[in-house]
């Protein structure tokens, strides 16, 4: 028994929760300071070159897969070969991995929201961050919950659920349609009120002075090819979910173009927006962009973002802005990891759209507030997020394009599916980039990313911790998407006559 497969409204309802998933707190926090760190002006070759090559031809794969095979990734990846279902469950375990932790970011951002009426405790930020508010002890295993923390991650995870449980139209695309115009308008005020502070010019000249030397240096492309995946929410079958609520007549690779330059555009948009607000907090201090401390990471958004507004005429209303920004960039992100996970549990264990929304995301909630709303659990974060973008990801891209273009021989199968529903074609080019380039370039990254971590540890902290929250964790989403793979399909038992698009 199966019963009708959920679809978007509209094309454009596809689309706006395509670059909902895309813009996240990725393009925010994230990319402003891995671009400054990596050679600025100059970092801009490898992130094109990365995107071109990697991101955009990679996202059509998700899109071919999704909507040729009609499933959320293990379904799709069961109808391409009834051997490799366990990629998709890969994809999908990683997800929750990352829906845990990223869900604490959103809940940060919400109670920052809220701390912006009052700005007494923000020239002091970095104290108030890591004490008052997180309260970071040792990397350890704590058990203290922080209730500063815990309340907004409740909020944020019943949000969550009541959006998934209201379905693929009306819950994933409502949210996305009232969301990103609200985001875009009030991220370009934002921007707008940057550049036009004192000291603006010399944070822009910052970020966007090249120092080509930089070029030169594998880590740096590393970098792009990292910030790509992670920022289009690519090979996390995230994007295979949502083209498979696409109609039969659907414009795919158009549809990707404008989701790959939207958030390509959003990212630069943030990063003009950060470094003109860093100009004027250098600016302020009297000293540069370069002295300044703390431009990436978690660190840029809560502690040294706080100090700039804290010495902005207006900047209350400026902390509330760019908070709620951040709020809504993470929940249409996060609404979709999630609907990736939900979706599967559907797909495989036939629940419906509610019993799903409610059992994946109250199993995530808990998980989420007892790993990360104590004491222990920015280290805990920081630790998973490296190994599920630098090794998860990456590992993921390299098994599903290696085993599509070589191991299942697919590539011109989906390459023409593609061109017969979409306006934009794409030739040959694509399948050398997804066989070959792609898992070269990838393959070469992981393994210096592996030796890296081995051989250095991460941020100093103890091995028996870098076992536990990061090795560890890729351990994890290996046995559970076993474990899933090997229990029964209740629904789509009988795959006989399904048809590929
Ligand atoms: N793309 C989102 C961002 O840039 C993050 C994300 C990662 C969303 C993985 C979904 C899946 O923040
Ligand atoms: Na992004």
């Amino acid at each position: 028994t199966t019963r009708q497969r959920e679809q978007w409204s509209s094309q454009t309802g596809f689309i706006l929760a395509a670059i909902g998933s895309a813009v996240g707190l990725g393009n925010i926090w994230r990319f402003p300071g891995v671009a400054y760190e990596n050679g600025g002006g100059a970092f801009l070759i490898p992130y094109l070159f990365a995107l071109l090559t990697a991101g955009i031809p990679i996202l059509f794969l998700d899109y071919a897969i999704g909507h040729r095979f009609r499933g959320t990734a293990p379904l799709a990846f069961r109808r391409l070969h009834k051997n490799t279902e366990v990629v998709g469950w890969f994809q999908i375990i990683l997800s929750f991995v990352i829906s845990v932790y990223y869900a604490a970011v959103i809940a940060w951002a919400l109670s920052y929201f809220v701390f912006s009426f009052d700005l007494r405790w923000a020239p002091d930020s970095l104290n108030f961050f890591v004490g008052d508010y997180l309260q970071v002890g040792d990397p350890e295993i704590s058990t203290q919950i922080v209730s500063g923390v815990a309340i907004p991650l409740v909020v944020v995870w019943v949000a969550i659920l009541v959006t998934l449980a209201l379905g693929v139209a009306k819950g994933v695309e409502k949210a996305n349609m009232i969301f990103l115009p609200l985001l875009v308008v009030a991220f370009i005020g934002l921007v707008i009120r940057a550049v036009t502070l004192p000291g603006a010019a010399d944070g822009l000249n910052a970020l966007f002075t090249p120092d080509w030397s930089e070029l030169f240096n594998p880590a740096v492309w590393i970098a792009a090819y990292a910030q790509i995946f992670f920022s289009l929410s690519i090979a996390f079958g995230i994007m295979i979910t949502y083209s498979s609520y696409q109609r039969r007549k659907a414009n795919m690779t158009s549809s990707g173009l404008v989701v790959g330059f939207a958030n390509s555009s959003f990212e630069i948009l943030a990063g003009i927006g950060v470094f003109a607000t860093l100009g004027f907090l250098a600016w302020d201090q009297s000293t540069t962009v370069g002295e300044l401390e703390g431009l990436s990471g978690p660190i840029l958004s809560f502690v040294t973002f706080p100090a700039v507004i804290a010495e902005m005429p207006g900047g209350s209303f400026f902390g509330l802005v760019f908070f709620a920004s951040l709020v809504m960039a993470g929940f249409t992100s996060i609404i979709s990891i999630l609907q990736g996970v939900s979706g599967a549990v559907q797909d495989k264990f036939g629940f419906g759209v509610r019993q799903s929304a409610v059992g994946v995301s109250l199993v995530c909630a808990v998980i989420s507030i007892a790993l990360f709303s104590t004491t222990s659990g920015l280290i805990a974060l920081d630790t998973v997020d490296q190994w599920a973008n630098n090794i998860g990801i990456v590992l993921s891209a390299i098994v599903m394009t290696v085993l599509l273009v070589w191991v299942l021989r697919r590539g011109e199968e989906l390459r023409f599916h593609l061109n017969a529903v979409s306006t934009f074609k794409i030739g040959r080019w694509w399948i050398l980039l997804i066989g070959v380039l792609a898992p070269l370039l990838l393959g070469y990254m992981l393994l210096q990313r592996i030796i890296t971590l081995l051989t250095e540890g991460y941020e100093g902290y103890p091995d028996w911790y870098l076992l536990t929250f990061g090795w560890g964790a890729i351990a994890f989403i290996v046995v559970v998407a076993l474990i899933l793979t090997a229990l029964p399909w209740r629904a789509h038992r009988d795959e006989e006559g399904f048809e590929p698009w």
